[in-house]
């Protein structure tokens, strides 16, 4: 019995492999369309990278593989890549290996989920930074999303944050708005952020209109201030 079923758990194993083994990396362009520098972060499948206005960096993202990729500002690092940003800082290091600090405007995903579709979203549950867009490239996929407006500029006065506008969790830290435990509901902060970015999570259990699929394989781009 016991055998068998070591067996088929093999069995399983091999063809899973098999089936991520045979099946394409996907490509990410990553685009600064804003008027300053900006340094990517791509955890955990990437680190970072300075990208210049007007440049670009392309990442080949394994299949079945989840992260996220943000924005960092206002950033110095030294010629070993330790350093400090005013944004999305993660650790102090160019190589992100952990998430950024709020406020970071978030391009999450998850490849070859289920039923091999790509789940994605742009989340401003950890703050707002930097606007951006998060699309589809290939596959005839049209969900494409973008969260373009002025949050900075219209952040209420209590999530104001040097280089962006912070989430509601970061500066009260109640359970309202962090929703660690419970089934919480949107806030009267989490409404300025939908009012502005209808297609982005505006708080944790905002799935119903944030979250959006296109099939494996698809490639994307995420361009900051498209
Ligand atoms: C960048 O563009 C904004 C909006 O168009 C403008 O207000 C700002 O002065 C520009 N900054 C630089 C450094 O060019
Ligand atoms: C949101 O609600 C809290 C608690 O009622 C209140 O203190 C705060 O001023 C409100 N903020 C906005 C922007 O409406």
């Amino acid at each position: 019995m016991n055998t068998f079923k070591n067996l088929s758990i093999a069995f399983f194993n091999f063809f899973f492999i098999l089936f991520i083994g045979f099946a394409h990396a996907a490509r990410f362009d990553i685009t600064n369309n804003c008027n300053f520098t900006i340094w990517a972060a791509a955890a955990p499948i990437a680190g970072g990278r300075q990208i210049n206005e007007g440049g670009i960096w392309s990442l080949e993202v394994s299949p079945g593989s989840s992260g996220r990729i943000w924005a960092r500002t206002g950033c110095n690092f030294d010629g070993s890549g330790n350093g400090k940003c005013q944004t999305g800082d993660c650790g102090g290091l160019l190589q992100c290996k952990a998430y950024g600090a709020p406020p970071n405007t978030l391009a999450e995903f998850g490849l070859n989920q289920f039923q091999n579709l790509d789940f994605f979203d742009i989340s401003l549950v950890d703050g707002f930074n930097v606007p951006m867009e998060f699309s589809p490239t290939s596959g005839g996929c049209t969900n494409g999303i973008r969260c373009a407006a002025d949050i900075n500029g219209q952040c209420p006065a209590q999530l104001k944050a040097p280089g962006g506008c912070n989430n509601p969790c970061t500066v009260f830290k109640t359970n309202e708005y962090c929703c660690t435990s419970g089934n919480c509901g949107p806030t009267n902060y989490s409404k300025i952020f939908k009012d502005r970015c209808p297609s982005a999570y505006s708080y944790p259990k905002d799935d119903a209109t944030s979250t959006f699929t296109c099939n494996g394989g698809t490639n994307y781009k995420v361009v900051f201030c498209p």
